[in-house]
């Protein structure tokens, strides 16, 4: 994964991020002058690439029925969630916290499903106040606490049952959530009498069947795997009295961060519709919860190199990004493009790229060839999905700003984050 790896010629994913004139540019604008006026490390979105993302979707589906939930863990940004929402998209939640979110930008309840393995009795009533469309329940014991939500409401919870397959989506063990070893979802040898269970309780409504494989996928197998399963759930619910209207079909496709061939959403959505109408269940609508393909290949981090440190073993490139500003590398082992704003020409050294954070673990790309000098910005490509959202402030670090590219304008939609606002709600004793 890590071997020495040139930068590509041109940046990963879509051409809303490319050079002119030897600049590295988001849409019409250059990074150079995005660092310069705003600092780095900064999140950089391109507010095209988010609807070239949007619209592959939607020309994929084109008259089916089929609902697309943005999975907003995915980057959360209040300009973003609203970007989604103004295009039509639903959105899947996770907790309280989400929903606050998705309410803030207008988003229509009718289509938020609301996922998650833990939810709490807050968070669920908050949920059923807003009135969202279903509640992907994921054991039996929510399944009891909702009901028992519900009916002190006087309320009615729309369910499907998150079933766990117990496929194998081929991907990063840690973002793999369909295996019977993961901690989701209801075992689909459990599902049916879940399900009766469910039918019987009072505040709830079966109305769907769910599940999620996983992330970062690229081959169509482990959903139509899924599917087929789900199917077979179906048919056998239909013939004990549960009627079921809509199938989630949760597993995020794949981005391209380094030479993947990322699943297109129509060779996935024209696999799954001709195994429904095999099975003349095409009439079940459809839910979609992407994440990563909305917004992953839509945004970069910049960041500045601060020292070049050539050691005994290994040459560095210190940054003024950190493990604390993107995650992704050293907890899944990552793979995201290095590119220089401005390429200088010459030889290339190979350089791990690493953070001031005080822990080995703390790099962002290693033996990377590349012509760099102190000063230089650099971008990580790639880091629009699970970026900013896994952002901490691990040695006092101030969090990054986010910036929006439309076309020649850029917007500030988030302010870097200041020391006072790490220690504001802090106290000493007295
Ligand atoms: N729905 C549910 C219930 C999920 O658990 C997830 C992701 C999604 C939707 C969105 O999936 P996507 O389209 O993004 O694959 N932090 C990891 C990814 C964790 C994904 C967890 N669940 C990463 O940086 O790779």
């Amino acid at each position: 994964m890590n071997a020495s790896i040139s930068a590509p010629a041109q940046p990963a994913g879509y051409p809303h991020f490319h050079y002119r004139d030897g600049a590295l540019c988001a849409e019409d604008v250059p990074l150079q002058l995005l660092a310069d006026r705003l600092g780095t490390p900064l999140y950089v979105y391109s507010r095209a690439a988010l609807r070239a993302a949007w619209e592959s979707y939607r020309d994929a589906i084109g008259d089916r029925d089929v609902l697309v939930c943005y999975g907003m863990k995915a980057n959360s940004n209040l300009a973003v969630l609203k970007e989604f929402a103004r295009l039509g998209a639903g959105f899947d939640i996770v907790s309280g916290g989400e929903l606050q979110r998705v309410l803030a930008v207008g988003a229509d309840p009718a289509r938020i499903v609301f996922s998650g393995v833990g939810k709490q009795a807050w968070e669920m009533r908050k949920a059923l106040e807003t009135d969202v469309k279903c509640f992907n329940v994921e054991s039996e014991a929510e399944l009891n606490l909702l009901s028992d939500v519900a009916t002190s409401m006087g309320r009615t919870a729309r369910v499907s049952l998150r079933v766990n397959p117990d496929v194998d989506a081929g991907t990063h063990p840690y973002i793999s959530t369909g295996l019977k070893e993961n901690k989701f979802g209801v075992a689909i040898a459990d599902a049916p009498r879940v399900y009766q269970a469910a039918a019987s309780l009072p505040g709830i409504a079966v109305t769907g069947v769910d599940c999620h494989i996983g992330s970062q996928i690229t081959d169509v197998s482990p959903y139509l795997d899924a599917l087929d399963k789900l199917l077979d759930l179906i048919d056998g619910l239909a013939a004990a009295g549960i009627h079921i209207e809509h199938l989630d079909l949760g597993g995020g496709l794949g981005i391209r961060y380094t030479d993947e061939t990322p699943l297109r959403p129509a060779a996935l959505l024209d696999q799954v519709y001709a195994r429904l109408d095999a099975r003349g269940l095409s009439h079940l609508k459809l839910i979609m919860e992407p994440g990563r393909s909305l917004v992953g290949n839509a945004g970069v981090l910049l960041t500045t190199v601060q020292f070049l440190k050539h050691a005994e073993a290994r040459n560095f490139a210190i940054v003024d990004a950190a493990m604390n500003d993107l995650i992704r590398p050293t907890l899944y082992d990552a793979w995201h493009g290095v590119l220089p704003v401005h390429p200088r020409g010459g030889a290339t050294q190979e350089y791990d790229v690493v953070g001031p954070v005080c822990e080995s673990g703390d790099w962002l790309a290693k033996q990377r060839a590349l012509a760099v000098e102190r000063g230089d910005v650099l971008t990580i490509e790639s880091t629009g999905a699970y970026g900013m959202v896994m952002a901490g402030n691990y040695n006092t670090r101030p969090r990054p700003a986010e910036v929006m590219v439309d076309g020649a304008q850029f917007h500030v939609i988030r302010q870097r984050e200041t020391v006072e606002d790490l220690m504001r709600g802090e106290s000493t004793l007295p």
